[in-house]
């Protein structure tokens, strides 16, 4: 009786995985680009119990290898394959590539019987790997060409551009200009993003655009074969983010949940979903950022938010606790000026400004000693900077500026200050990695002063002496009017008795408003 139902629920569950599976392999595949000749490791499985690749062909998926058992590899892979261990990393490797190994490959992580991770990528193997060459931005310039060959103009061929999208690292095609010489993302579509010259071979991008993609890449395709692809790349800005917190200070270390095994290590051990550290702990919400609750000396150090796709570095450079005095609450209207100000003393290397607003990561403002740090693109034409960096003027506020603006003061290194250290650097031959671990050191915080701002849509409440003339100026007023109607009506009441000539009543009317105004102006402010 019961069998149908059953079988249909079997069959709808089969269904449902089946999709699932779909689901899983319909995501867009990451690009990777190889010189013919080369070999490409199929990406990694860490911890699992064992990995399998395939590759997409027209009869359907093909296994290329299981590193737990062994597998007959297609004809034209066979002797190319090679299954590699080390440790608990498992990896396939493909060498000596051609063109023909061009296409799609599935990489599957498993562990317990079931599917930990899987990656589909597409591999382009092309003659040959041009130079790769390192973006230079020209701080006076708003916009950066990128160039991917001289070579241009060659009959049938097209360029493929690629960029690399923070912070996963994620490759993806904005450009093709086999399909159009407009950007096929949206988001680059707005004018004077990006400027398509040469057919595609030249490129001049904002640079703003700049500012979280570090590598991008070119692709000169000729029919279904790839000529060339070379790498173009921006200098390591260095992932290393510093974050200055004082004493006591709730902090917030935000990362992109992304990748599999993802976890935090901390000065304090390692911290995962299942795992916290003291009262250390993740944020809970989409993301896989880390909250430090009241921050204090054991918390100094390297964060890494790390996983099998990212890894984000943060050093927390400690400040000492936050001295009220110093602590400012300004409200501000819109259009207004604001003035930040930076208490600090000769002692100082140099001062960071940095903004907090509602609930985006803080953000740097102006360091005192790199002239060529982007100030963002909001403030640009409104924040003036005083030498230094003890002063910072923003113009044109609006509601959207609200928020804690921060400076930091940076003191020398303590530890040139530390004779013991040189003594030790003298004696023992051991000293030189002393040496290098103290030169790698984060900053020393001197200082950390906040002022808070807060939009308001109200004047600005008068002064008092201000608020007093208003109150006597009127009161004048009242007295003038009162006179003047007194005036008149006595006036008139003299006019009926003596009555004088039109003219004479006149000038005597004048003269007193005259006198009276004077008097008004006198005590207006
Ligand atoms: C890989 O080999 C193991 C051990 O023989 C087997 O259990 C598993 O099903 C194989 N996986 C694939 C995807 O072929
Ligand atoms: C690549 O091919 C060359 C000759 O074509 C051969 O000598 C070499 O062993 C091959 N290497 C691999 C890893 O298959
Ligand atoms: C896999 O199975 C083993 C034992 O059956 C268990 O200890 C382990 O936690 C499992 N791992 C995962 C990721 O489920």
């Amino acid at each position: 009786m019961h069998a149908p139902g059953n079988m249909t629920s079997v069959l709808c569950l089969e269904f449902l995985l089946f999709l699932l599976s779909r689901l899983a392999y319909s995501e867009e595949p990451e690009p990777l680009f190889r010189p013919q000749g080369g070999n490409i490791e199929m990406g990694y499985c860490f911890g699992a119990d064992y990995i399998a690749v395939y590759r997409s062909a027209p009869g359907g998926d093909q296994l290329l290898g299981n590193s737990s058992e062994l597998v007959t590899p297609p004809p034209d892979l066979q002797g190319r394959i090679q299954v590699t261990k080390q440790q608990h990393l498992l990896g396939l490797q493909i060498g000596n590539l051609t063109h023909v190994d061009s296409g799609i490959y599935k990489r599957e992580c498993w562990e317990n019987r079931t599917l930990a991770s899987h990656v589909t990528q597409e591999l382009f193997v092309c003659d040959e790997e041009l130079e790769s060459q390192e973006i230079i931005v020209n701080d006076l310039d708003t916009r950066t060409e990128l160039l991917c060959s001289t070579s241009t103009g060659t009959k049938g061929t097209s360029v493929r551009w690629y960029r690399e999208i923070y912070p996963t690292y994620k490759l993806t095609l904005f450009l093709d200009s086999n399909v159009s010489l407009d950007p096929l993302v949206e988001e680059l579509q707005s004018v004077g993003i990006v400027e398509v010259k040469d057919e595609g071979a030249v490129l001049v991008l904002d640079n703003h655009l700049l500012k979280n993609n570090q590598h991008f890449y070119c692709l000169k395709i000729k029919g279904k074969k790839c000529l060339s692809f070379k790498n173009i790349y921006l200098p390591d800005r260095s992932e290393n983010r510093e974050i200055f917190a004082s004493e006591g200070d709730r902090v917030v270390l935000s990362c992109p949940s992304d990748g599999f095994k993802q976890q935090w290590e901390t000065p304090q051990g390692v911290i995962n979903a299942s795992m916290t550290k003291g009262s250390m702990h993740l944020s809970g919400d989409k993301g896989f950022s880390l909250v430090i609750p009241s921050v204090s000396d054991e918390h100094s150090g390297e964060f890494s938010c790390i996983s099998s796709s990212l890894e984000i570095i943060y050093s927390l450079v400690l400040c000492p606790m936050k001295d009220p005095s110093l602590e400012r609450r300004e409200n501000f209207v819109e259009g207004g000026n604001i003035l930040l100000e930076c208490d600090f003393d000769q002692m100082a290397n140099s001062v960071h400004w940095y903004r907090r607003q509602s609930l985006l990561e803080d953000e740097l403002i102006h360091d005192s000693s790199d002239g060529g740090a982007d100030i963002p693109e909001d403030l640009r034409d409104r924040l003036i900077v005083s030498e230094h960096g003890s002063s910072l003027n923003i113009s044109n506020m609006r509601m959207e500026d609200e928020g804690v603006y921060y400076c930091v003061v940076i003191g020398d290194h303590e530890f040139l200050l530390d004779e013991d250290f040189y003594d030790d650097y003298n004696d023992t031959g051991d000293a030189e990695s002393d040496y290098q671990e103290n030169w790698t050191q984060p900053q020393r915080c001197m200082s950390k002063q906040e002022t808070t701002l807060t939009w308001t849509n109200e004047d600005p409440p008068h002064d008092f002496s201000g608020f007093l003339y208003v109150i006597v100026g009127a009161l004048v007023l009242m007295v003038v009017v009162v006179g003047v109607i007194v005036t008149v009506i006595a006036v008139r009441r003299k006019r009926r008795r003596k009555r004088p000539s039109h003219c004479e009543l006149r000038a005597t009317e004048k003269d007193d408003d005259h006198s009276r105004i004077k008097m008004l102006n006198d005590h207006q402010p």
